[in-house]
């Protein structure tokens, strides 16, 4: 479900993309949810899959609803790296939430980035986020979409994410890439990158871990040396592939 939310208070409130909230419902809990729009007249977005207490209290709000909203948390996506390069978005499930307006940002944009391409799968049709949004950025963008397991109404691609990264058209010098998705996901499609030229560098991937404070002080989202609240979400692959390698990090 996309909430739209109107803050009541957004003084001095910068959020860029990728970067999340933490959001908090009173007596249930609070959960980071990824910014996935930023609106001009200060309105943000957030696309939230109900999976426990929270998130299902989340989806459950109605226009009028109240919710705590704290941050912005973590770092960004680099956006100012793929000025004048091409900028290939990898995408799979409710990672295309904090990527939103990242594509948003490169569309609105124009001439400053030679092109833009999304890759992005979902486990079926049904799954699949921002259908019409998916239709207008075909438009402006290579776009290609696939589902893990087709219905009967389907007619595009069947496979998983990283089998569309052989049918992008990558220059590797002049190509940024910016990814969020399943952690085997974001490893295969890496992978696959790199064998086709491109620098651990020019990999931006966006990480998931179970959060409480948000800001650095807990401890619970350590992954090896980092805190993904605090240095994440949004790293290098340079910097994380060691630790991706490694089993239940
Ligand atoms: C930086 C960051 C950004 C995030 N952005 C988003 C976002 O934009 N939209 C969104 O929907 N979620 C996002 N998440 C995940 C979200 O925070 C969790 O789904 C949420 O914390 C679940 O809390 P809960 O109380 O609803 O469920 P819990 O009671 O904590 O979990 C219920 C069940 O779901 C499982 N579960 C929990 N999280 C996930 C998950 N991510 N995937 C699959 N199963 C899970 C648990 O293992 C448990 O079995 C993000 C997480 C991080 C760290
Ligand atoms: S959530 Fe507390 S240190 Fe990251």
């Amino acid at each position: 479900m996309t909430l739209r939310l109107q803050p009541l208070d957004a003084s001095g409130m910068t959020i860029e993309p990728g970067q999340f909230l933490m959001v908090y419902l009173l007596g249930i809990g609070e959960v980071p949810i990824s910014v996935s729009g930023i609106d001009d007249d200060g309105t943000l977005s957030i696309t939230v899959r109900a999976v426990g207490a929270v998130s299902r209290a989340i989806c459950a709000s109605t226009p009028g609803s109240v919710l705590g909203l704290r941050g912005p948390c973590g770092t960004a996506w680099p956006i100012v790296e793929a000025r004048g390069r091409h900028v290939l978005v990898v995408a799979g499930g409710i990672g295309l939430a904090p990527l939103r307006p990242l594509i948003r940002a490169v569309l609105d944009a124009g001439g400053a980035h030679t092109g833009l391409t999304v890759l992005y799968g979902a486990r079926t049709p049904a799954d699949l986020l921002y259908r019409d949004e998916l239709t207008r950025w075909a438009e402006a963008a290579r776009v290609a979409v696939t589902v893990d397991r087709a219905d009967s109404s389907w007619r595009g691609q069947v496979g998983v994410v990283p089998k569309l990264i052989a049918t992008a058209d990558v220059d590797p010098a002049a190509t940024r890439v910016y990814m969020c998705g399943p952690e085997i996901m974001m490893r295969l499609s890496a992978e696959a990158l790199i064998a086709r030229g491109l620098s651990s560098d020019a990999i931006y991937v966006s990480m998931e871990r179970h959060m409480e404070c948000g800001v650095g002080w807990c401890g619970h989202c350590q992954l090896g040396p980092t805190l993904v609240c605090r240095d994440g979400p949004v790293y290098p692959y340079s910097r994380l592939a060691p630790l991706m390698e490694v089993r239940e990090l």
